[in-house]
């Protein structure tokens, strides 16, 4: 397949740069595009057949369902059979963001979307070239973020091109995309709102807006969002994670190790190469799925990884960077 790459300035969108992708999306083509947390791989989401066309170009689990994106707050409508209370709340005060709501779906939206669930997510974007691609589009956007699956998610267009050149019909370079993680998902079916994955919209964000909230594994361990049980973010170093830099003690087992570190940088010798992470946890989000593309491209056979506390964006970090280590800690 022809892949065609186009620059958009996410500081500078004018109408009209997104018409050509528009026209894929409504065609049932997949256009890969920017978003404020990472690149989504897009398709029109009321045409099952070009939703079927995402799962093939990833090599995506059918199982695992995919957000459909909106371009503003009244068309969760269009999806949703109830808009509950709470999950009114939050799509006012998060929406544009980093949040994506699990809702009870309408009969119109494709199984495909769903993969086979009496749910849907939903979530507006705040990037200007996503919301002016789906408002151009005129139609919901499924997107899941535009790598192969298994591989960290991209946030840059050129990690896009890398898994998917070939496989997509176009890839909107819009630039950095600036949280560097995934939305965070909420289910909004219970009484009570359910993190099924953290985001940079944190449990206390969402408790200041609705109350009880209920955070980190539900029962039994068993994860909700069938997303959180496939492998992910998976160089093809080993990870491992590290809350100390003294404790790691298995460095000679390694040729290239690679150590990301955030703020004051350890004394440790005998890494191949050291990734400064930044000084804030937001720094580190921006960059944690960017390092561990760059620790393959470098060559590095092992990660070791710091693993911030869970305040704030915290949570999120934490749960990408355990998954990217498989759960090896040093
Ligand atoms: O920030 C994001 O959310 C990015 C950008 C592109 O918007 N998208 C993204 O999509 O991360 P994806 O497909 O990589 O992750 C979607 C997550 C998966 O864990 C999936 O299992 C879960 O959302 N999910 C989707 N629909 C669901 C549903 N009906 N019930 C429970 N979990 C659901
Ligand atoms: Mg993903």
């Amino acid at each position: 397949m022809k892949t065609v790459i186009i620059r958009v300035d996410p500081d500078d969108v004018r109408p009209g740069d997104l018409a050509p992708a528009a026209e894929i999306i409504r065609g049932g083509g997949l256009v890969a595009f920017p978003t404020e947390t990472v690149y989504g791989l897009g398709a029109d989401a009321l045409n099952a057949g070009a939703v079927m066309k995402i799962f093939a170009a990833k090599g995506r689990p059918p199982d695992n369902p995919l957000i459909a994106h909106i371009g503003a707050v009244g068309e969760a409508e269009r999806l949703a059979r109830e808009i509950p209370e709470k999950a009114q709340k939050l799509m006012e005060t998060f929406w544009g963001g980093p949040l994506t709501l699990i809702l009870k779906k309408r009969p119109e939206v494709p199984g495909a979307v769903t993969a086979g669930l009496d749910t849907v997510a939903v979530r507006m974007p705040a990037h200007s070239a996503a919301n002016a691609l789906i408002k151009a589009a005129g139609t919901p956007i499924a997107a899941p973020s535009a790598n192969l699956s298994g591989r960290p998610s991209p946030t840059l267009a050129e990690h896009v091109a890398a898994d998917l050149f070939g496989r997509v019909d176009m890839i909107i370079d819009g630039g950095n995309a600036v949280i560097g993680l995934e939305s965070t998902v909420v289910d909004m079916t219970g009484e009570i709102p359910a993190i099924l994955r953290p985001g940079a919209v944190s449990a206390d964000h969402l408790r200041a807006v609705v109350g009880d909230v209920l955070a980190g594994k539900t029962e039994k361990g068993a994860p909700k969002s069938p997303g959180m049980k496939h492998a992910h973010y998976k160089p093809a170093a080993q990870v491992f994670i590290y809350e100390n830099a003294a404790d790691i003690s298995n460095l000679d087992d390694f040729e290239r190790p690679i150590l990301i570190y955030m703020g004051q940088k350890p004394q440790t010798n005998g890494f191949f190469k050291t990734y400064n992470a930044g000084e804030t946890k937001e720094d580190y989000a921006a960059r944690l799925f960017y390092f561990l593309r760059r620790a393959d491209s470098d060559g590095a056979d092992a990660v070791f990884a710091f693993l911030p506390d869970e305040k704030g964006i915290g949570a999120a970090l934490r749960d990408r960077i355990s998954r990217a280590a498989g759960g090896k800690s040093v």
